[in-house]
């Protein structure tokens, strides 16, 4: 069962803004090792896999071709490729965010906030907004905007997760020594194969741990508002939660980014002049509440 928290335990929910561990477990990757994926030409060490300024495109053919601030960044301006955390389909990882489909005028909106300060949480973005080009987000918000959704995440109900660390780039992985913890009030967002996430191929995404019974009372929140608590998120973000106008999408994105973000908004980290309608909608939110949502919008195909 879910069992809910006190109010006293509303503390920022670490584990929906992963931060890489101070102490990491040994690393026993060789270097020189060559990283493939069946069907791609690719082979690439992991320096290069990790190149911010040349992302690895085992498959051209699962998206168009990327513009380049996408695909190599801008090197004399130091904004990193996009493509590299959001991955060339769009559908991110989930320490970073799913850009895919988003609507351009809110892609827009969102780097202008990031630039002025209206909207934190994410240091790379402010650098990025602060020093890319107007152009050049014309681009990236173009390109996202018109990549069609791909099942990307995979959501399971649970008591007891595997025991995992949070590794550098603020990715969490299973721990290589083994166990098994007690998940409580938390969602752990796994990679389904952790070699093709970490090498940053599009074929496979995540696994989200949520606790017993979470999906149903997302659902109820989600679509009835929970008696008043908050309302239908579907007033405003389509009748399918696939986004309305400039109202992006929320079904079957990264359930940690949906966290961060009702958290953020609530906590004034999201303040722009278009956040005033969801910073009323989750004023009466517990941080439980949003777990919920974000179990049951992931649990929706994108
Ligand atoms: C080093 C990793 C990294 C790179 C490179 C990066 N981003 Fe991000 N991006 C993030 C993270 C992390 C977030 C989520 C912030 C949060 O959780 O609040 C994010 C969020 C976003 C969002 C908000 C999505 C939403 O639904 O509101 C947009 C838009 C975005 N990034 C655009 C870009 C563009 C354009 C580029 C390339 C110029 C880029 N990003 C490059 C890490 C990155
Ligand atoms: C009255 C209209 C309205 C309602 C109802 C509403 N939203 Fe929103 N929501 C918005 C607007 C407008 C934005 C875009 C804010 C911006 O431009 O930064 C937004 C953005 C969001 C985002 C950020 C998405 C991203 O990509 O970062 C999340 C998450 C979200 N809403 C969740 C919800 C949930 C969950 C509900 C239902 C409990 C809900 N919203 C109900 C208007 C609404």
């Amino acid at each position: 069962m879910f069992l809910p928290l006190f109010a006293a335990a509303q503390q920022k929910p670490d584990w929906a803004f992963p931060l890489a561990d101070k102490a990491q477990p040994p690393t026993q990757e060789d270097p020189a090792k060559l990283h493939t994926a069946p069907g791609s030409t690719l082979s690439l060490t992991r320096v290069q896999i990790d190149d911010i300024y040349n992302v690895p495109d085992w498959f051209p053919d699962l998206h168009p071709v990327m513009p380049k601030i996408v695909q190599h960044g801008n090197q004399q301006t130091k904004v990193r490729a996009c493509g590299s955390c959001h991955l060339p389909t769009g559908t991110g990882h989930d320490e970073s965010a799913w850009l895919a489909g988003l609507p351009i005028s809110y892609f827009m909106r969102q780097m202008a906030d990031f630039k002025s300060g209206d909207r934190k949480g994410s240091g790379t973005m402010t650098t990025i907004a602060k020093a890319i080009s107007e152009e050049e987000i014309k681009a990236a918000a173009n390109y996202f905007a018109s990549l069609p959704p791909r099942p990307w995440i995979r959501v399971v109900e649970t008591e007891t997760v595997a025991k995992t660390y949070v590794a550098k780039g603020n990715k969490r992985l299973r721990h290589p020594d083994g166990g098994a913890e007690t998940l409580g009030n938390r969602i752990i967002e796994l990679p389904e194969e952790e070699e093709i996430v970490l090498n940053r191929d599009p074929r496979s995404g995540f696994i989200a741990y949520v606790p017993v019974g979470s999906i149903d009372l997302g659902k109820k929140l989600v679509t009835t508002g929970g008696d008043g608590k908050t309302d239908p998120c579907a007033m405003c973000h389509g009748e399918t939660l696939h986004g309305s106008g400039d109202i992006p999408a929320l079904a079957g994105r990264h359930p940690n980014y949906i966290v961060r973000q009702l958290w953020n908004f609530q906590h004034g980290d999201r303040s722009g002049d278009s956040n005033e309608e969801m910073k009323i909608e989750i004023s009466d939110l517990t941080l439980d509440d949003m777990l919920v949502i974000a179990a049951y919008l992931a649990s929706l195909a994108p």
